[in-house]
């Protein structure tokens, strides 16, 4: 009995409290729906952030939950925004959208004046389109190379620099951990299945042998060049060698699956894959290191591809306000320090950068500002509302290579006229 008037005092007290946040607000209670994908933690992450909100602001939030492979939820928010649906409110967005989405979204700059100043530049920039925001920054991301520290001490291998390297220590290592009974170890995983994730992993192999980004600022499509192709080689070599063959139909989550069920030396993958390994029950706590991606050879430089997520509201929300409301909440400092601590996502905003619980969670954050600096940007800027149809022929060649289907500079010699097409005799926009 007591329980139930415990309940029962305890959900009027609620609803007092909440009729009057809404009151203080002078809004209307809202259902907000809310797109996240949910790559690793990630929607764990974000519905824990939106039920915060919701009960503090007496609203309701409904997660729409979306595909995890970007070019799929990519298809679907084309479809949701060009019917100008009103099913989603706020989404979640990658760093590549603002171009394509852009016209779909409203125009955050009036809610988030306070604190936009308080976000790397360079992401206020990427969400800005004709003067529009229509994206808040909510979490970084740079190709990161992850790899077992214990089994690099125990056969003497140091971290690898270059390419050349890291294939060489892979093999090695997977072969004698292969011969002592661990008879589903692989040297490396990536991702390599046809979509946006293999266009991050191939440009950081051509970037890394300075064979360019596909397209150049100046709208030149430059991805037909010996660096290039040498550079696509050297990852079609791995396939079945230290890549298992299943990596062409890799993303993020199967690459992190074999990595963190000690069955890989190295992997590449995003922050996100840090805090999931490191947790509690993970076979591999303990045993792993973070580092930049190898550089390729002769005279390459390290690369990594700079993605990241936003919060976006759609145009034709019909509680504009509520979600721009949820969006300042979900990207704000209070709300990024938590996904940094626990899920190890990259705060974009910079005074983070400096908090010491965060840097302790995440060493590599610290250490490896330089991802940052080393990052490379996809060519959506110059591409603009064309950039999917780039990407796509750019996984689609470089599928073809990993999968044995055509040659490097067979697939580069096709593509090229094909993103020349794309593009109108050079001219983008
Ligand atoms: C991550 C990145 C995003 C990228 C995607 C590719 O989600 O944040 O920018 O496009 O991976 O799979």
């Amino acid at each position: 009995m007591n329980t139930f008037v415990n309940a029962f005092v305890s959900i009027l007290l609620r609803t007092v409290l909440l009729a009057g946040a809404l009151l203080a607000s002078g809004t209307q209670a809202a259902t907000i729906r809310l797109a996240c994908s949910g790559v690793g933690q990630e929607l764990q992450f974000c519905r824990d952030a939106a039920d915060t909100w919701a009960r503090d602001k007496g609203h309701e939030v409904q997660i729409v939950t979306v595909p995890n492979s970007a070019s799929e939820r990519l298809a679907l928010y084309q479809q949701l925004l060009s019917a100008g649906s009103d099913k989603v409110d706020v989404l979640q967005i990658d760093v590549i959208w603002p171009g394509l989405l852009g016209q779909h979204l409203l125009d955050l700059r009036p809610y988030a004046k306070q604190v936009l100043a308080q976000h790397f530049p360079g992401f206020v920039a990427n969400n800005t389109q004709q003067g529009r925001l229509v994206a808040l920054p909510w979490f970084a991301n740079a190709g990161l190379l992850f790899y077992r520290s214990d089994l690099l001490e125990k056969h003497a291998e140091p971290v690898p620099t270059t390419w050349q390297q890291l294939s060489r220590s892979a093999r090695k290592i997977q072969d004698a951990e292969r011969a002592a009974g661990q008879a589903r170890m692989w040297g490396f995983v990536w991702q390599g299945r046809a979509y946006e994730g293999l266009s991050c992993n191939a440009l950081e192999w051509v970037a890394s042998h300075d064979g360019g980004t596909i397209v150049e600022p100046d709208g030149k499509v430059s991805i037909h060049n010996p660096r290039a192709a040498q550079a696509l080689a050297t990852a079609a070599a791995w396939v079945g060698q230290i890549s298992p063959t299943a990596v062409l139909n890799y993303a993020e989550e199967e690459s992190r699956g074999v990595f963190q069920a000690g069955q890989a030396v190295f992997m590449r993958s995003w922050p996100y894959a840090w805090a999931l390994a490191q947790a509690q029950g993970s076979a591999i706590r303990g045993k792993v290191g973070v580092a930049l991606l190898p550089r390729g050879e002769p005279g390459g430089r390290h690369a990594a591809t700079l993605g990241g997520e936003s919060l976006a509201v759609s145009k034709y929300s019909k509680h504009a306000a509520a979600a721009a409301d949820l969006v300042l909440y979900m990207s704000s400092a209070p709300v990024q320090k938590d996904r940094a601590l626990r899920g190890s996502f990259n705060p974009t905003l910079r005074a983070l950068y400096r908090d010491a619980e965060i840097l302790q969670a995440n060493p590599f954050m610290g250490e490896l500002v330089d991802s940052f600096e080393h990052a490379v940007a996809r060519p959506t800027a110059v591409t603009g509302a064309r950039y999917n149809q780039v990407s796509h022929a750019f996984w689609n060649a470089a599928h073809d290579v990993l999968s044995g289907r055509d040659t490097a500079p067979e697939a580069l010699a096709r593509l090229e006229p094909t993103l020349k097409r794309l593009s109108r005799r050079g001219k983008w926009n």
